[in-house]
């Protein structure tokens, strides 16, 4: 399955109902949600209260994505604002808090993702593959939008999707209609667009950006 996963981090905050309409308009599935902490990342964008209010806007699936310290410490509240998938980093935790995380996201019946910083390398992953449910490939260094794509990433991409075929593979950063291509024929399939989605001039469509 491809679909985009646009980030609301990007959109108009004051108008958030209809910036969701425009989502599900687009054919998208799933609506990414940036949270960050300013310690983490050098950014505070917001938290839970953003989650529970498109959970109450939208049946489209909560893309949770948590650039945040202890990111294990808010997995049940993710949960309970309504985040379908919870994805964190994986620098944020050591193996044992990792592998915990996931089992613990599971046992409520959501979808875990992990994410990898650009300097992060691929094989670091490697070993959970067999515990998520997606693996978040950042194409910019978290913690803005607007961000330059970062190309070196692409081989990235074809090494987890040379490892597992069957994976989701979602790219975060830099995302537009040019970029897409290139990490599309990596092998992605979740595309996440912050600036290229809401700040465009025109309409965004999945079947448009993918050629479908
Ligand atoms: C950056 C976030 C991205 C960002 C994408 O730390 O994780 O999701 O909002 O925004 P664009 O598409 O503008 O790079
Ligand atoms: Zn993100």
């Amino acid at each position: 399955m491809k679909t985009l996963s646009p980030s609301i981090l990007a959109a108009d905050l004051l108008n958030l109902g209809n910036e969701i309409k425009k989502i599900e308009a687009s054919g998208s599935k799933y609506v990414h949600i940036d949270i960050m902490d300013g310690v983490f990342v050098p950014n505070i964008s917001f938290g839970m209260p953003i989650i529970s209010a498109v959970r109450k806007c939208t049946d489209l699936i909560l893309d949770v994505h948590l650039m945040i310290t202890q990111p294990d410490k808010y997995l049940q509240a993710c949960i309970d604002c309504g985040a379908d998938i919870i994805t964190f980093h994986l620098e944020a935790l050591n193996r044992e808090e990792i592998i915990s995380a996931c089992d613990f996201i599971h046992s409520k019946g959501k979808k875990v993702g992990i994410s990898i910083k650009p300097n992060t390398q691929y094989t670091e992953i490697v070993p959970y593959l067999q515990y998520i449910d997606m693996v978040l490939v950042m194409t910019v260094e978290p913690g803005f939008g607007g961000q330059s794509f970062m190309h070196q990433m692409v081989d990235k991409v074809i090494a987890i999707r040379n490892i597992n075929a069957d994976i989701d593979i979602e790219v975060d950063g830099g995302i537009n209609s040019e970029t897409i291509k290139l990490v599309n024929e990596a092998g992605a399939n979740i595309f996440v667009l912050g600036t290229a989605f809401f700040k465009s001039s025109k309409d965004i469509s999945v079947e448009e950006l993918l050629d479908e």
